[in-house]
């Protein structure tokens, strides 16, 4: 068995632009007194991505439910898979990781691009609302073969990230995924923008908000995930549903970039959460792009209780 496939142990078996596997010790260091003392009975994800803080708080704490939500149909897809068919899932997995294994590396790259080019002329044909082993078997092989387990789609909504040649990837992760579907069985998972997180909020419920992040430099562009971007305009309209939320008493949590660490008198977020707790972490990803700023960054956590 493999390092990173463990018996039992829930983790993220996709690759995501943004996961928080990284930043996890410094989330649960700010994480609400309610949530340790066991008064939270509902943990929810209005951007889910891969899942890292979902369940990493499903294994540590007694949270009885769970809601995800995110706009990557994909995505979804895969969840409800991996919740009502998980077996079916690994069968189909493994059965796509063996074919891969057994070719020559030129032939690796034929069998990703066959394989990805069948994947986006059956999109149209695709029913969103239900599980698919066949579609999320290709989508979790594509995510762990793609160069760097990105998501990009083109303008025609076609996957067209190219053959990322990594020698040996791990594709199927058999006990990941049935830790994920325990998990997973007791979760409402639903296709749709964040405000639908709404509808299951309440003042026994703890909200982590994981957006995609405000670019922090001209350069930048940490939330080119899909086909429209998560502008300035979006980060408002989620400041407004955080206030909502604070009124109905849940626990509340959001992490985005620190405007700071290039620009001073940028505040932006300072301005939005006025009256919330605006704290900062370390960041796990390296400043690159400027070789004379090279080294550590900070983000922002901010949560509407006294951490
Ligand atoms: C930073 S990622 C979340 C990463 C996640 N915390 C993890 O550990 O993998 C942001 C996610 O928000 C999703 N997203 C983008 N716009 C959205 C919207 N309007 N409503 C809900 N989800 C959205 C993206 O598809 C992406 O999965």
């Amino acid at each position: 068995m493999s390092k990173v496939d463990s018996p039992h142990r829930a983790k993220p078996f996709l690759k995501w632009a943004g996961g928080k596997t990284q930043l996890l010790e410094q989330i649960e260091s700010f994480l609400p007194a309610a949530l340790k003392a066991g008064w939270i009975k509902r943990y929810v994800e209005p951007f889910v991505g891969s899942g890292a803080v979902l369940f990493h708080l499903a294994q540590q704490y007694s949270i009885q439910e769970f809601g995800i939500f995110d706009t990557n149909q994909e995505l979804i897809l895969v969840y409800r898979t991996v919740q009502q068919a998980v077996e079916a899932l690994i069968e189909h997995l493994s059965d796509l990781e063996q074919q891969y294994h057994g070719l020559a590396t030129e032939a690796q790259r034929d069998f990703f691009y066959t394989l990805r080019a069948t994947f986006n002329l059956e999109q149209a044909q695709v029913d969103y609302s239900q599980p698919s082993t066949a579609r999320a078997a290709q989508f979790i092989f594509l995510n762990r073969t793609c160069y760097n387990g990105l998501f990009r789609v083109n303008a025609k909504g076609e996957f067209n990230v190219p053959f990322g040649s990594y020698r040996n990837p791990q594709i199927c992760f058999p006990e990941t995924l049935r830790a994920a579907a325990g998990i997973l069985s007791r979760t409402q998972i639903q296709m749709g923008d964040f405000i639908s997180a709404k509808s299951v909020v309440d003042e026994q419920t703890f909200v982590y908000f994981d957006p995609p992040y405000r670019p922090i430099s001209p350069t930048s562009s940490f939330n080119a995930y899909q086909k429209s971007s998560f502008g300035d305009a979006a980060q408002r309209r989620l400041a407004d549903l955080f206030r909502e939320l604070d009124r109905t008493g849940a626990k509340l949590m959001l992490s985005n970039s620190d405007p700071h660490n290039y620009n001073a008198g940028d505040d932006f977020f300072q301005s939005l959460y006025a009256g919330f707790h605006i704290n900062r972490v370390i960041a796990s990803r390296m400043i690159n792009c400027q070789r004379d700023k090279r080294g550590k960054i900070t983000e922002l956590l901010i949560t509407n209780y006294d951490p």
